[in-house]
């Protein structure tokens, strides 16, 4: 459907300002819809995730490139800059019809279950479920992508990491979909799942 192509295209124009390895975005719709599809079988409410998934950080068309790119740490006053990305990003779906639930993941990507997470601090199940589980995705995606200074490293060390800070950074919820699902996300991320998305079986139709 031209839309999902057209948001595809969007999600891939930012990652590439970002310099991001291949295609980021579209890897953590692909495998937050794996968690996803546990709680919903609603095929208009796992379209706003994806979608929002894909758009999580549309947001940083708002932030500075010598903010963005920047190499080394931020300053205090540019991490708050930094801090704005979700607000910005609900911003600019609260202007699309019928993205609203969408929206909402946006604004929530950053916020972390015990509340040390951003833009608002919420805790718990004040973030939308589609939110807590995409949170356990970017990291996983974070760890086992390439970087330009670093190779990916492996699920192993990931799924370490995500299992240790279930009810810290994660709901505890979404770490117990991430470990039921791990045989199928282990073969999504050797797959590189995003090149192939029908092959992964995670293509969702607009
Ligand atoms: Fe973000």
């Amino acid at each position: 459907m031209p839309y999902v192509s057209l948001t595809e295209a969007l999600a891939a124009a930012l990652d590439a300002r970002e310099h991001e390895t291949g295609l980021h975005s579209k890897r953590v719709a692909c495998h937050t819809m794996v968690l996803a599809k546990r709680f919903s079988s609603d095929a208009a409410t796992l379209r706003q995730v994806y979608w929002g998934a894909l758009l999580h950080d549309i947001g940083k068309i708002g932030i500075p490139d010598a903010i963005l790119l920047k190499e080394g740490s931020l300053t205090p006053d540019e991490w708050g800059i930094m801090q704005r990305h979700p607000d910005i990003g609900r911003h600019i779906l609260d202007e699309v019809p019928h993205l609203a639930q969408a929206a909402e993941i946006v604004q929530c990507h950053e916020e972390r279950f015990d509340g040390s997470g951003y833009p608002r601090g919420l805790a718990g199940e004040d973030i939308p479920l589609w939110a807590r589980l995409f949170a356990v995705i970017d990291t996983l995606d974070a760890i086992t992508s390439d970087r330009p200074y670093r190779k990916g490293l492996g699920f192993e060390v990931a799924a370490a990491e995500i299992q240790r800070m279930a009810g810290s950074q994660f709901d505890p919820l979404a770490v117990q979909a991430f470990v039921a699902e791990e045989k199928t996300l282990r073969e999504m991320v050797a797959l590189k799942c995003a090149e192939s998305p029908a092959e992964a079986g995670c293509h969702v139709r607009g």
